[in-house]
């Protein structure tokens, strides 16, 4: 049995991530280091009393050190802190884009992993106010996090598991998949596909109002309410769609849908959305990551 982690470093603490991440270390046993390069951050991460360390004077303590900088920085912060990490450290960063297009430093004896969010499930039955009002996840909703180690051991996945439960914590599964798997997660499946889908609902409602002119309410209140019934149909098979629906949905997918829509699948398109998103050229994937 391997030991837990005894000392963690959180990096990018006082951002977005890492200060729902760090909320939720500091209410655990973990020992971590809270690191910060930006002032705003700091002052973000002492209003909270968790006082920011030098990265460069802890790490070489961290058997885990988890990135919560932007995608867009991880090349050259891994650059500069892997060399310095203890030998069998761990890296675990926040989403798959970095890991898949190969742009963090690499050494043969750190251990990468990722763990990204789910969310809570829109089916998710949610009881009370805390629940309800916990749209992201990591405080009262209860989500499923995706992770990968692509090269972990599963004893290795056991010890890290426990951390990424308590970071976005209450987490009822944690689902390992590989890194590539994880990228057609986020972003093919959930951002390519869903939000995009979030914003072109928000753009046909504001067109619904705008060309009939009626009280945005109306057009509001029927969209939320077949929101709802439409993933519990599509997805619950709660009951069926109407044969009139059933027309309305084969036109809209005539005059909105491309017929090769699902190319954004093929691995190469995968690859160029991941190099739009993180600012490069194109991707230069290991042969071995299909
Ligand atoms: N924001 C989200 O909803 C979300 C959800 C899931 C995963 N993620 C992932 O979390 C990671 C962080 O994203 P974010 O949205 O929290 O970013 P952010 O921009 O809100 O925060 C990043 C923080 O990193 C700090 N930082 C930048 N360079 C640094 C350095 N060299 N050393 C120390 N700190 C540094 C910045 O000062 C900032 O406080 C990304 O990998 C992102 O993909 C974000």
């Amino acid at each position: 049995m391997m030991n837990d982690y005894q000392n963690i470093a959180l990096v990018g603490a006082g951002g977005k991530m890492g200060m729902r991440i760090g909320a939720n270390l500091a209410a655990s046993d973990y020992r971590v280091h809270y690191c910060e390069t930006a002032s705003a951050a700091r002052e973000r991460l002492a209003a909270e009393g968790r006082e920011a360390s030098d990265i460069h004077a802890v790490i070489g303590d961290c058997d885990l050190v988890i990135l919560a900088v932007p995608d867009i920085a991880l090349a050259s912060v891994t650059e500069d802190l892997v060399p310095k990490m203890r030998s069998g450290a761990t890296l675990l960063t926040l989403d798959p884009a970095a890991a898949y297009a190969n742009l963090l430093h690499q050494r043969e004896d750190i251990r990468y992993a990722v763990a990204h969010p789910c969310h809570p499930s829109v089916f998710l039955d949610r009881r009370t106010d805390e629940e309800s009002a916990d749209a992201f996840g990591g405080v009262a909703a209860t989500q499923s996090v995706a992770a990968a180690f692509d090269d972990g051991s599963d004893a290795e996945k056991r010890v890290l598991e426990p951390v990424i439960r308590v970071m976005y914590g209450p987490v009822d599964t944690v689902h390992w998949v590989t890194v590539t798997q994880l990228a057609y997660l986020e972003p093919t499946l959930v951002e390519t596909v869903t939000c995009m889908l979030g914003t072109f609902m928000k753009e046909a409602l504001e067109e619904t109002v705008e060309r009939t002119g009626m009280p945005r309410e109306a057009a509001e209140a029927m969209l939320y309410g077949h929101i709802q019934i439409a993933l519990a149909v599509a997805f619950k098979s709660t009951n069926p769609f109407s044969d009139a629906c059933m027309v309305a949905i084969d036109y809209g997918r005539e005059a909105i849908i491309k017929d090769d829509w699902k190319k954004i699948f093929d691995q190469d398109e995968l690859d160029k959305v991941i190099a739009r998103m993180l600012k490069i050229e194109q991707v230069q994937r290991p042969a071995s990551s299909t």
